[in-house]
């Protein structure tokens, strides 16, 4: 949960080491802070088991725009599964093209979060998918349309039944979010080349990504982004040392006060995972900063109360491009046909 002040700053001290230390010991330090995405998709916490059928009618719901109540948005509008799960965008837009009030942040290995959102309100990833259904600047649907939705087309009831054996009531709102949770579980980046150099390979980073991967953790970033997805499992002002300017940080928008309402979460959020952050510009809830390179500076200046020099930025982006993992090849579903008694868009 949220670390305290001082345990992020001795850990950043902590680990100071010597500018580039041979591979087995780099690697030996890197693996107590970070682990190699796993080629198996993890248990979910509802404990609930992933089964081909579940995927199948997760991929569906996630791609089918009728989802939403203009028939226009679905998930993958906004979660692009071709462009590193986001949508390029400052802010997303969704119903009445209305811009929403944070960037879109990857469902790529997001099961590997503590918690969903950048201010992790929603406790997983099933929690999550029923948020932007209903959100009024996201799809703007309601439970009740999109059970009828469903309902409405043979194919999809049968899918239902297939994925969710022997339940009296498979069409329902819950198994919406369930097969799209087990769908986006299987949604993961494994083998980047961080990846391959935790496992033993010392070629898989060359000599500059290496000395980056070194300043990363001498300068004390890994001491809020780390495990599995290096980010995405604990809580910290952004803004710890310094706050950046409200151009990068919005006043109104303060994180994770607004889930619990004390004074201490003030502008507080979710350390972000930093996987394939290479290709998931622009940067931070805000939006704000489309140069990988800027939003180190801004980190380790807000974060770390430290200005890096121009070569040891370099060195931390060319880190961060190895955490490109391989990217799930997803196949469009074909989605089922609607009926006569199929909901009609509404106009937005
Ligand atoms: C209109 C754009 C839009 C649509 C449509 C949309 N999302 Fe999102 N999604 C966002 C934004 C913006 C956030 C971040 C919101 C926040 O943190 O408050 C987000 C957050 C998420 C997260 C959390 C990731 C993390 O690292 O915390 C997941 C997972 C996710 N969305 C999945 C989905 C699914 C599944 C659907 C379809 C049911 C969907 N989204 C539809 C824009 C969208
Ligand atoms: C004290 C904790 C902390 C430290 C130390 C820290 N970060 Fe962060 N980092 C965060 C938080 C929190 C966010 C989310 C900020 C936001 O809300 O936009 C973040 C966001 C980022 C982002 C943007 C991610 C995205 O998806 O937009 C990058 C890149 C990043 N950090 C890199 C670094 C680097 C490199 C360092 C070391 C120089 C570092 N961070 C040090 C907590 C930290």
């Amino acid at each position: 949960m949220k670390r305290s002040l001082a345990l992020v700053l001795l850990a950043g001290s902590a680990l100071a080491g010597p500018a580039l230390a041979d591979d087995a010991a780099l690697r030996a330090a890197a693996k107590e802070s970070f682990e190699a995405i796993p080629m198996q998709p993890p248990a979910l916490p509802s404990g609930a088991a992933i089964t081909r059928e579940k995927v199948d009618l997760g991929a569906m719901l996630f791609f089918d725009p009728r989802m939403s109540k203009s028939g226009l948005f679905s998930c993958q509008s906004c979660h692009n599964v071709g462009l590193g799960g986001v949508d390029g965008l400052e802010t997303s837009v969704g119903h009445g093209w209305q811009a929403g009030p944070r960037n879109a942040p990857t469902m790529l290995n997001a099961v590997y979060n503590i918690a969903q959102f950048w201010d992790g309100r929603a406790p997983d990833l099933a929690a999550q998918a029923k948020g932007p259904v209903q959100a009024g600047v996201e799809m703007n649907n309601t439970p009740d349309q999109v059970v009828a939705t469903l309902n409405s087309m043979p194919a999809y009831v049968e899918s239902f039944q297939a994925a969710f054996p022997g339940e009296n009531d498979p069409v329902s709102f819950d198994n919406f979010a369930l097969a799209i949770e087990a769908f986006e579980a299987t949604l993961v980046t494994p083998n980047s080349k961080f990846d391959q150099f935790l496992m033993g390979q010392d070629g898989a980073l060359n000599e500059q990504e290496k000395r980056g991967l070194q300043a990363f953790m001498d300068k004390g970033c890994n001491a809020c982004h780390n495990g599995i997805n290096m980010g995405g499992n604990g809580y910290y002002p952004f803004g710890l040392i310094e706050k950046p300017g409200a151009d990068i940080l919005p006043e109104d928008d303060r994180g994770r006060f607004a889930v619990t309402e004390t004074a201490d979460d003030d502008y507080v959020f979710r350390a972000a995972p930093l996987r394939n952050i290479a290709i998931t510009a622009p940067y931070f809830h805000s939006g704000k900063v489309w140069d990988l390179k800027v939003a180190v500076d801004i980190m380790a200046e807000s974060q770390l109360g430290e200005k890096l020099d121009e070569a040891t930025l370099d060195d931390i982006v060319a880190f961060l491009g190895t955490l490109t993992g391989e990217q799930p090849e997803v196949v469009h579903p074909i989605l089922p046909v609607r009926t006569g008694a199929t909901p009609k868009p509404a106009p937005m």
